[in-house]
């Protein structure tokens, strides 16, 4: 049998981010795996870039990883890099919003990107050689009154990346979590974003893709692009978090 190929999946990919990671990972001849539930944008993403593979799946459903890693692993490759990038967000106060969204964004945010890590380990461990790329956000720095679930599942994923990074040292695999700020993406209209705030201070997907990148590359634990991202991330450590959740529920988004 042949030796499986080595192999950069992507979680939403038809989109935003997603897209824009599949172009550039393809731009350095990557072969590409691509995650999303829009297969026709998938395949269209597939075909206009080459050596990429569409796979159709809704990774809020439990066994979505193990699904996609037999697909993968079909179609003759391991996965060296996993960039797990699929996520959404929802304005608004908590009690206000539907409680199975929110469960959903949970699911996505948390779950899927914490049982795609762990799958993809076994393989890279007896490789010496892979890398993860988590998208979290600077919501991950402090709490966010106003859009709280979503703030969490990003501390959730700033948290546990660091820990793999910390734990994998010397492994032969990196990872990071790479904390954008507001970037322009579908993900403000997804989340009912209705001030126009959000879209003037947005960062282009490109830059922010490249920052992550080129992160992942250096093996930093934690990527924040942008000059005006750092300041806000270190916000946290600067500021007392009374004042920090004072800030945050004040802006409206
Ligand atoms: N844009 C920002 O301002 C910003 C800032 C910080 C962090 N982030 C993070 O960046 C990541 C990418 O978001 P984006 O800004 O690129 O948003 P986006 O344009 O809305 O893209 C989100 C992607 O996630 C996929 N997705 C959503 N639900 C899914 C599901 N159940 N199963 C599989 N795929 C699913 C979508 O594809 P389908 O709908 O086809 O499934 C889409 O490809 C997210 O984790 C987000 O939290 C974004």
């Amino acid at each position: 049998m042949a030796e499986p190929r080595p192999a950069t999946l992507i979680t939403g990919a038809s989109a935003g981010l997603g897209a824009e990671f599949a172009r550039q990972c393809a731009a350095r001849g990557d072969e590409l795996v691509l995650v999303a539930r829009r297969r026709d944008r998938l395949e269209a993403l597939a075909a206009a870039l080459g050596n990429a593979h569409a796979v159709e799946a809704d990774l809020t459903q439990r066994d979505a990883a193990a699904r996609i890693l037999a697909e993968a692993s079909a179609r003759g490759l391991w996965v060296r890099v996993l960039i797990n990038n699929a996520g959404f967000g929802l304005v608004g106060r908590f009690e206000a919003l539907p409680l199975a969204r929110q469960l959903e964004m949970i699911e996505l945010n948390v779950r899927a990107l914490t049982a795609l890590s762990h799958s993809v380990l076994a393989d890279m461990r007896t490789r010496r050689s892979g890398a993860i790329l988590n998208v979290a956000s600077t919501a991950a720095f402090q709490p966010g009154p106003g859009f709280a679930v979503y703030f969490a599942t990003k501390a959730f994923v700033l948290s546990f990346s660091e820990a793999l990074h910390q734990e994998l040292k010397g492994s032969g695999i990196r990872v990071s979590a790479l904390c954008p700020g507001p970037t322009a993406t579908e993900f403000g209209a997804v989340a009912g974003m209705t001030s126009q705030r959000f879209a003037k201070v947005s960062a282009d997907a490109a830059s922010v893709v490249r920052a992550g990148l080129l992160g992942l590359e250096r093996d930093k634990a934690v990527i924040v692009p942008g000059a005006l991202n750092k300041l806000t991330a270190q916000g946290g450590r600067l500021l007392p978090r009374a004042a920090m959740r004072r800030i945050v529920a004040r802006l409206k988004l």
